[in-house]
């Protein structure tokens, strides 16, 4: 039995998980929302590993057998710490997000974005130059994690943040828009308006794609999920339920 464990910050990862749960490739899903310490992307690097350990403490209690980290933070600065925790494979979706722009021109004009710790962390970036990506230009946009929590999808409130953060931006001359946070999925109509050229890159497509790549499962005819967060599991099931059209 294949059972996957996958957890956020909160709500985010929720926009991996249900490309995960489309794929059929587990039998389970555990997911776990730390709703209760939302947000992490501007928590310091020993703060993120040490929820990040915890969220795999409470998945093992599960007897997972794969871990994805459905969040850029954690991904950015907690990965090698998971790895030496436990033998089973763990996932990170930054090596995902930058593995689906192989096929891209390297002279595209990427736009970055996502929290405090994973633009400083500069994982992203660094990947992306090794590909041979030149003209990479990165924001930190930290406000888009509590609307996305609020639920504030399409609001003028989202409009004005946009405004705010992209306004020395050439918006037009924008290429792909790489969402380094897996909570701005559920904002990409807000991006598509902002950015009406680019294409809009999400890294839970594309690691079910590494999954398949890297391992032989078998599919299943439907992969169950349960969820869980660290407060208020109730409205949380309710929002996560919604998102995944459950
Ligand atoms: N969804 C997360 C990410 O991908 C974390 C956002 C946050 O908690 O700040 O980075």
């Amino acid at each position: 039995m294949n059972k996957c464990g996958i957890f956020d910050s909160g709500i985010g990862g929720i926009s991996v998980a249900k490309e995960i749960l489309k794929a059929n490739l587990f039998d389970e899903i555990i997911y776990f929302g730390d709703t209760a310490r939302v947000p992490y992307g501007n928590k310091n690097e020993s703060t993120i590993i040490r929820y990040s350990l915890e969220a795999l403490e409470f998945l093992k209690n599960f007897d997972i057998n794969f871990l994805v980290v459905a969040c850029n933070t954690a991904s950015a600065v907690a990965v090698n710490e998971l790895k030496k925790e436990v033998s089973f494979p763990v996932f990170g979706v930054i090596e995902a997000g930058v593995e689906a722009l192989k096929n891209e021109d390297k002279n595209s004009n990427i736009l970055l974005v996502g929290t405090k710790r994973t633009i400083k962390s500069n994982k992203y970036q660094n990947f992306l130059q090794k590909e041979g990506f030149k003209n990479i230009t990165s924001i930190a946009t930290p406000l888009f994690v509590p609307l996305v929590e609020e639920g504030l999808i399409e609001s003028e409130i989202t409009d004005k943040i946009f405004d705010m953060y992209f306004e020395n931006i050439d918006k037009e001359k924008i290429d792909i828009v790489i969402l380094g946070c897996t909570h701005y999925p559920f904002l990409a109509k807000t991006f598509k308006k902002h950015f009406p050229n680019a294409k809009l890159i999400h890294s839970g497509q594309a690691i079910v794609e590494m999954i398949k790549n890297n391992y032989n499962l078998t599919s299943v005819n439907k992969t169950n999920i349960k969820l869980f967060s660290s407060d208020n599991p109730t409205e949380f099931k309710k929002v996560a339920k919604k998102c995944l059209k459950l």
